[in-house]
C-alpha cells in the first residue's frame, strides 16, 4: 500500500469507477468495466469500456479515463482504479497506454461491490516496459 494515496483518495477513486461502470457500453461481452484516474494535480476522470460491432474498435475503461485526462492537459497520474464484477486487472494495452505517462501510477483493482482486491503499481504490472527512452526521438511536445 502506497503512503502517497490516502484512504479518502482510495474511496473517491473506487466510488467514481463504480458509478461510471453503470454507463459501460458492453452489449457483446456483457463485461462492464468502470475506471477512474486521479491526477497529481488532484483532478478525477472516469471512464467505461465502449464496445463496437467491429470488435477491435472497442476501447477499455482505463484508456477512456486517461485519454479524457490527457485531452484536458493532464499527464501525471497518481492512481487509477478499475472496477469489474470479478476484480479483473488492466489489460496489456491499457498497461502500455498508462506507461507512457509514468510507471509510478498506483493501480487499484476492485470488484463490483467496490472491495479492493489488489493494490499495486504500474511498474509491477508492466515490468521491462517499452518507453520513449528507447526511441531516437524522445522529445515530447
Ligand atoms: N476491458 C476493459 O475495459 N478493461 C480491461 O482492462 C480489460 C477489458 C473491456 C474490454 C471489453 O469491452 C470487455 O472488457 C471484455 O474484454
Amino acid at each position: 500500500m502506497s503512503e502517497k494515496l490516502t484512504n479518502e483518495m482510495r474511496e473517491q477513486l473506487i466510488e467514481a469507477a463504480k458509478q461510471a461502470r453503470q454507463w459501460a457500453y458492453a452489449p457483446y461481452s456483457h463485461y462492464q468495466v468502470g475506471a477512474a484516474v486521479l491526477t497529481v494535480s488532484g483532478r478525477l476522470y472516469d471512464g467505461i469500456n465502449i464496445e463496437n460491432a467491429a470488435y477491435p474498435a472497442t476501447i477499455c475503461a482505463e484508456r477512456v479515463a486517461i485519454y479524457k485526462a490527457v485531452s484536458e492537459g493532464e499527464r501525471q497520474f497518481l492512481a487509477l482504479a478499475v472496477v469489474t464484477d470479478n476484480g479483473g486487472t488492466p489489460c496489456g494495452i491499457c498497461r502500455q497506454a498508462l506507461a507512457e505517462f509514468g510507471l509510478e501510477t498506483i493501480i487499484l483493482v476492485a470488484d463490483g461491490t467496490g472491495e479492493i482486491k489488489l493494490e499495486t503499481s504500474l511498474a509491477d504490472l508492466l515490468p521491462l516496459a517499452f518507453r520513449a527512452d528507447k526511441l531516437d526521438k524522445i522529445e515530447k511536445v
